[in-house]
């Protein structure tokens, strides 16, 4: 029937389509980036930042990286904090984009070093050499205009001293871009928030096993190869060669990284990490086994000194672990004979249970009451 009503049907459509216009193109303005929005340590660019920001521009490097980190799991556990609206109100214009041809970059900041941040943009195919971004390289080659960043900073109203001006004279693009990228979503302290711990013991599942080692050497050259070298003999960071860090420190470093310096593998997640730690640790530096710690034992005191059980039971678990070596009467073999032996008991348990590095495996694993009933064995049953 209104549709014989021209003018009141067009009245009452238009209403109805700017219902749904205002509620969703208007009145978010009202409840979005209002002043509980602003968030203080969110800080204005500084003019090499800002000359950054604008080369960004200018070489569209957001025609294939996005700058804002959505709130799915994915996207946080990917590239860190989903972005806050009271992130972006220096940005002129806006950067967030769509098309993620590389990795989003809004969490960018405080990554990587600066010298990583040189190298991949000299030659992003040097550490991934499947990339398609293109280099630039050139970037280096081009100075800075202190004159005109002076006018885009006073255009934008951001703070800025004379020296900071001149000081850019000396700078170049190259410069400028590193500087703002080290900017990126570093204002707001997520980093701190998001250091993941980690849950469950620390304790390396099974410490020199060849299958770690090798799964661990593809690890290494995935994900620390381009800092580190290929062979652990340095590159941007340090080389890793003369490291001395025990299985759980190493563990820790991945997983947490070093600010500033180094990011963090959390994400790779404990299994990972831990090929990796065996694959430095035991492949590359070949070191001795680190059987973990047993419990803290109470005291180290024989518990049953010359006990019979203990000595019969000592016997057994000779035969099962030492005898290959140290023959079945303890005549020696590979190692050497042990019918006069001359050692506290305390001290025989300690030798038991760390072994000697590169001759003799420790057996920490098999617990202190076997250890002791070994000692039993050795100490007051064949001893005689
Ligand atoms: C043709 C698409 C393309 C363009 C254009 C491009 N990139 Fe990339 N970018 C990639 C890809 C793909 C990766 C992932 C592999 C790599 O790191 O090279 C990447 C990675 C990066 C990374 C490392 C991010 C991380 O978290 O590891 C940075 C930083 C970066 N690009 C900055 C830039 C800058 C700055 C520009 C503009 C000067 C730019 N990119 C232009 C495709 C591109
Ligand atoms: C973005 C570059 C980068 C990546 C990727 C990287 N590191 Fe690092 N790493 C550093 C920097 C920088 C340091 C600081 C030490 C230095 O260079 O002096 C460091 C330090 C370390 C240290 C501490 C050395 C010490 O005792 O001070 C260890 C261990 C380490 N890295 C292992 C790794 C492992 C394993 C990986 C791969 C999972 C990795 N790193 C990936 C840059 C990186
Ligand atoms: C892989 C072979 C191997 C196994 C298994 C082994 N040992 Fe040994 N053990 C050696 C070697 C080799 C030495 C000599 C190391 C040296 O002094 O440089 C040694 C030394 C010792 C010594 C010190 C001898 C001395 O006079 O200082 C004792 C005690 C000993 N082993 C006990 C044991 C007991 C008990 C077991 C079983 C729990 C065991 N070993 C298992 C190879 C082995």
């Amino acid at each position: 029937m209104w549709e014989k009503k021209p003018v009141l049907f067009l009245v009452l459509a238009t209403g109805a389509i700017l219902v749904g216009t205002i509620i969703t193109m208007v009145l978010p303005f009202a409840w979005v980036n209002t002043e509980a929005d602003r968030i203080d340590s969110v800080v204005p660019y500084t003019a090499i930042q800002q000359e950054g920001r604008d080369i960004y521009i200018r070489e569209g490097c957001n025609n294939c990286h996005s700058q804002t980190v959505r709130p799915l799991v994915s996207d946080v556990l990917r590239y860190g904090d989903y972005s806050k609206s009271g992130e972006f109100v220096y940005d002129r214009p806006f950067l967030w984009g769509s098309k993620r041809t590389g990795p989003d970059l809004a969490r960018l900041g405080g990554k990587y070093p600066d010298a990583w941040h040189y190298k991949h943009m000299t030659s992003p195919r040097v550490m991934f050499p499947k990339t398609n971004m293109p280099d630039y390289g050139w970037l280096s080659a081009n100075k800075l205009d202190p004159q005109m960043i002076k006018r885009k900073m006073d255009v934008l109203g951001f703070p800025y001293t004379s020296e900071e001006i001149e000081s850019l004279a000396e700078k170049t693009e190259m410069d400028a871009m590193v500087a703002y990228l080290q900017k990126l979503g570093s204002d707001i302290p997520w980093r701190e928030a998001a250091a993941s711990e980690v849950v469950g013991e620390l304790r390396n599942p099974s410490p020199g096993d060849p299958d770690f080692i090798k799964a661990g050497r593809e690890q290494y050259v995935e994900n620390c190869g381009v800092c580190h070298g290929a062979d652990l003999e340095g590159d941007i960071a340090r080389e890793l060669t003369d490291l001395d860090v025990n299985d759980m420190v190493l563990f820790m470093f991945i997983h947490d990284g070093i600010e500033d310096e180094m990011p963090g593998f959390a994400s790779l997640g404990g299994k990972r990490i831990w090929q990796i730690v065996n694959y430095i640790n035991y492949g590359v530096l070949k070191k001795a086994v680190q059987v973990p710690e047993p419990a803290k034992s109470v005291e180290l005191k024989n518990p049953s000194p010359g006990d019979e059980s203990a000595i019969k039971s000592g016997r057994d678990q000779y035969v099962l672990n030492c005898q290959a070596c140290h023959g079945a009467d303890l005549e020696g073999d590979i190692g050497p004979e042990l019918t006069d032996l001359d050692y506290e008991d305390n001290d025989l348990y300690m030798l038991l249970r760390d072994g000697i590095e590169g001759e003799m495996p420790g057996l920490a694993k098999i617990g202190a009451a076997k250890l002791w009933q070994m000692v039993n064995y050795l100490n007051y049953g064949a001893k005689k």
